[in-house]
């Protein structure tokens, strides 16, 4: 029943991969040919990863043995024979990807791409509130961006998928239990291509196009999206010494218990809290080289056996929240109104904002949290008052300006302008 769910929420995303349909025009890109830089670029940006980084990852790291092929590693993150936490990303299996993610073959019509609905100047985003797919059909919801998706444990805006890699195969797998027999004519359509056949050998050994390879080949070129290079990321070098007045009040605010954005929008991706935060890390001083600021305070005996925090956040957040949008919503999301917690990297690139886009702006957002917040049931503890009714911030216009300052400085242009990144059919 439940896979049965998920294709189909799968499908009315990737429709356009699976369900035929010849009712539109088909943009032939079919003639164009990737181009491709003669040395692959380098994926795995393991020994980069700033500490903060590996201390979230590492509470994924697996073990593999020696020697194990690209084919058989499912993981998304390992441990190396020195302990240290890396990346299960080989450069040829990412660039493989690379090019799937921005070729309208996998497409039955050959018109839309992931990057049709994911933009790298947009962060990976739409800027479209809903993105127009196969057929002219439109997405129920707002195309979110894709940012360091690895060290995310649930994936969408209700938080269905707990990774990329069952984001990317979970459709393919359904596709087969329901009987259709396109997956096999998609693994066809790419063998009969000619620039695949080294694609595929480079990446696996051999030319042989399989689902399984085409998921693993997405996953990682996904997983490799890392972005830590913002002017915030800067700053931790610094004492954030390069923020100016503005952007620093607005840090301040961020990281404040009056805000509390950061007990949500947490962790090195100011993303949803779940999970992510082991016994290491509670006991580290240093989460975001913000320590003293930091406003949330997981509590520590629900950390479960495997050191992840268990579904209960300080008994009240887990990956999603109800963040009083609606009174009565129309997509209740996960449940109750309650969405995902997005990362806020690269917000300023990504708009419009939320599930639906509703939002233009991030003075929009911002005026939400300050007075817009409507009263719900389901409505975030964190939204409340004492009298049980939803916040009211009452900031002040400096003080809404320097928030969307700071939501500003994490920004990352290196990695919205990375070739690597971008379309090798442009
Ligand atoms: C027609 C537009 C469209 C296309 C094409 C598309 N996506 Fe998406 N993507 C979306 C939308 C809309 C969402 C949010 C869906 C939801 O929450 O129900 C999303 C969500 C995601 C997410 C979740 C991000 C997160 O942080 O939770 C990932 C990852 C993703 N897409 C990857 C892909 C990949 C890989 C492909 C190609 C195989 C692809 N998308 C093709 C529109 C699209
Ligand atoms: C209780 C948890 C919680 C708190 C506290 C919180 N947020 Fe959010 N935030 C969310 C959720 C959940 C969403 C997505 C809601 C939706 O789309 O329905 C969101 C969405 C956003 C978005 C839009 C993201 C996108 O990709 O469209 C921005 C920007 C944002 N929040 C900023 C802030 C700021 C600034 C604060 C502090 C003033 C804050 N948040 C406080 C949970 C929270």
């Amino acid at each position: 029943m439940k896979k049965q769910r998920i294709f189909l929420l799968m499908a009315s995303l990737l429709g356009f991969v699976i369900i035929s349909c010849q009712e539109n025009e088909p943009v032939n890109q079919l003639d164009q040919v990737p181009v491709l830089p003669k040395q692959v670029f380098n994926y795995n940006t393991s020994g980069d990863l700033p500490a903060d980084f590996q201390m979230e990852l590492s509470a994924k790291a697996i073990t593999v043995p020696e020697h194990t092929s690209a084919d058989e590693i499912q993981a998304d993150v390992i441990r190396t024979n020195d302990n240290q936490v890396a990346l299960n990303i080989d450069d040829h299996v990412a660039t493989l990807g690379r090019v799937l993610f921005y070729d309208t073959r996998l497409s039955l019509n050959n018109t839309i791409s992931c990057g049709s609905c994911h933009l790298q100047q947009s962060a990976f985003a739409d800027p479209n509130p809903i993105s127009v797919g196969f057929k002219g059909k439109t997405t129920s919801r707002n195309s979110m961006s894709i940012v360091n998706p690895v060290m995310n444990n649930n994936m969408f805006w209700d938080s269905r998928l707990p990774s990329v890699r069952d984001l990317v195969l979970e459709p393919v797998r359904n596709h087969i239990e329901m009987g259709m027999e396109e997956m096999d004519k998609l693994e066809q359509k790419l063998a009969d291509v000619d620039f695949y056949q080294p694609l595929f050998e480079e990446a696996f050994g051999d030319q042989r196009v399989t689902e399984e390879r085409i998921g693993q080949a997405l996953t990682q070129f996904l997983n490799s999206m890392v972005s830590f290079d913002s002017k915030f990321d800067q700053g931790k070098h610094n004492n954030f010494s390069n923020l100016s007045p503005k952007e620093t009040l607005g840090k301040d605010l961020f990281f404040s218990n009056k805000t509390k954005c950061s007990s949500c929008h947490a962790g090195a991706n100011f993303s949803a809290p779940d999970g992510r935060f082991t016994a290491e890390m509670i006991n580290s001083p240093n989460i975001n080289g913000l320590s003293s600021d930091l406003s949330f305070d997981p509590n520590p005996e629900i950390i479960d056996e495997f050191g992840f925090m268990g579904s209960e956040y300080g008994g009240e957040v887990k990956g999603t929240a109800n963040i009083g949008l609606d009174v009565v919503y129309e997509d209740n999301g996960k449940e109750d109104g309650q969405f995902k917690i997005p990362s806020l990297r690269n917000i300023e690139l990504t708009g419009p904002y939320m599930h639906d886009g509703r939002f233009a702006s991030l003075e929009e957002v911002v005026e939400h949290y300050n007075s817009g917040i409507q009263d719900h049931h389901n409505l975030d503890k964190k939204f409340k008052g004492d009298d049980g009714l939803p916040q009211r911030l009452g900031l002040n216009d400096t003080e809404k300006d320097a928030l969307v300052a700071f939501l500003k400085t994490l920004t990352d242009v290196s990695f919205v302008t990375d070739e690597k990144f971008s379309d090798p059919f442009k």
